[in-house]
């Protein structure tokens, strides 16, 4: 079987070579010539655990390619999935939908044989009936089919959770459209994953459900949190307790900064708007929204109350920029309002990522000075604030920090440190939702 995929991005990338590993012949095509030319010489311009070895091993294969043309691209592909970028359109909060709709325009213009178009791109719904009028229109000639794949991978486990899904979401509603996606798919019946048919609409819905419900529990647990500070319980505990009951389930039930990356804010926003267009406004996914956004906004003023009431020429160093570990991803990174916030209130920052430092640079203020080491961020610190919760920071001792630093103040927004050894060495520490004592 031979398949393209149009857009060389995070899920284009890993989508195609995991296909490609699966065994079939898949081209993906990338528009932007510089991106393009660092796949052809094998080179991954983002960052994700194993997608180096597996791009490269399935390229050496033959399985993989990245056609200069986009016409050689679909040449015999049964199916075209769409993987372009769907950012949030300024002003509204809408998903931006130009890239998808030229990459289809594009592909019809050229097309000439029947094919599935694919949406893998998280669109709103009703963006695969729009795909299928344009096909009607620009193609009568043709039995083009739609449908849409809507993909749950979550960046830094991006491999594993497309080669194990828990299950996979097909909207489509012909029968060869249905068969080309099932023998796509074929490898995973080994592990008996669930494949739910559905329509369009509901696939492009189960999307954003699943996102907004799983960012409506972290934003559930976070406000938990707080509230665990007023009344001196433990959160990690609460999550437990309640985790443990099969029907709330205990993943996602971590409490922290506030949820960031590519997917959750943009989509939690993206489908605020698709509700209240259809008339069927959600009020839980507006308060996630908001909720979560002064979460963010509220952090730096956490590090000022645990330096006791202000951080003017205080050395604060951050420890984590990427939204989560594992990626060098920066996108609505809580670091960002943090650092900002710090920096406007006289505070001087040395923040260390292990892969994020070159996506920051550019979204930083200038006088931030970004270190090579977390021993270099920490030198001299009045505070240390962890952000991001890469394990070589989990495992920094009480002794090492207190050789580093010059203050004693450490802001826990991830909850990985132990509170009694920090506090046994003379250390303030403040986490997230646990008792002071
Ligand atoms: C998410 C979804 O998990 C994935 O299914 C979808 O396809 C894309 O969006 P991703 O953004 O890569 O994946 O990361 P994820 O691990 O889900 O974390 C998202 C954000 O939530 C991060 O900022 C993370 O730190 C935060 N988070 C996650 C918490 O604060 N607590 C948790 O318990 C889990």
């Amino acid at each position: 079987m031979r398949i393209a995929i149009i857009g060389g991005g995070y899920v284009g990338l890993v989508s195609g070579a995991c296909f490609a590993e699966f065994g079939v012949e898949v081209a993906v095509y990338e528009a932007d010539p510089t991106k393009r030319q660092m796949l052809l010489e094998g080179q991954i311009p983002i960052y994700e655990p194993g997608l180096d070895k597996l791009v490269a091993g399935n390229a050496a294969a033959g399985r993989l390619t990245f056609p200069v043309k986009l016409q050689d691209a679909i040449e015999r592909a049964e199916a075209i999935f769409i993987a372009v970028g769907t950012p949030t359109r300024r002003g509204d909060g809408h998903a931006d939908l130009t890239y998808v709709f030229a990459a289809v325009e594009q592909v019809l213009k050229v097309l000439d044989h029947p094919a599935v178009i694919v949406t893998k791109s998280t669109v709103p719904v009703g963006t695969g009936r729009k795909i299928l009028e344009m096909v009607r229109e620009l193609r009568p000639d043709l039995a083009v089919e739609v449908a849409s794949n809507p993909e749950f991978l979550r960046e830094g486990s991006a491999i594993t959770d497309f080669m194990r899904p828990d299950r996979v979401v097909v909207g489509a509603e012909s029968d060869r459209a249905r068969e080309v996606l099932r023998q796509l798919y074929r490898p995973l019946y080994l592990l008996e994953t669930p494949i739910v048919f559905t329509g369009l609409e509901t696939a492009e819905l189960i999307k954003y459900a699943a996102n907004g419900f799983l960012a409506m529990k972290i934003t559930f647990i976070n406000e938990m949190a707080d509230l665990c500070e007023k009344v001196g319980a433990d959160v990690n505990d609460v999550a437990r307790g309640i985790g443990l009951d099969g029907r709330i389930g205990k993943k996602f039930l971590h409490a922290g900064p506030g949820f960031g990356g590519s997917c959750f804010p943009k989509d939690t926003l993206a489908l605020m708007r698709i509700a209240e267009e259809a008339g069927a406004p959600s009020r839980l996914v507006q308060s996630v929204v908001a909720v979560n956004d002064a979460r963010k906004e509220g952090l730096a003023a956490r590090v000022v109350a645990a330096c006791g009431g202000d951080v003017q020429h205080k050395v604060i160093a951050v420890l984590g920029l990427a939204f989560k570990p594992e990626t060098d991803d920066m996108r609505e990174s809580p670091a960002l309002p943090l650092i900002r916030g710090l920096v406007s209130r006289g505070a001087r920052i040395q923040a260390f990522d292990p892969e994020a430092i070159q996506t920051a640079r550019p979204l930083l203020p200038e006088s931030v000075v970004l270190t090579e080491s977390s021993a270099e961020a920490l030198t001299g610190a009045d505070a240390l604030v962890l952000i991001t919760e890469w394990n070589e920071f989990r495992v920094l001792a009480p002794a090492r920090l207190k050789e580093l630093m010059r203050g004693n103040v450490v802001v826990d927004f991830r909850n990985v440190y132990d509170p009694a050894p920090l506090r046994a060495a003379g250390f303030s520490y403040a986490s997230i939702g646990r008792p002071e004592t």
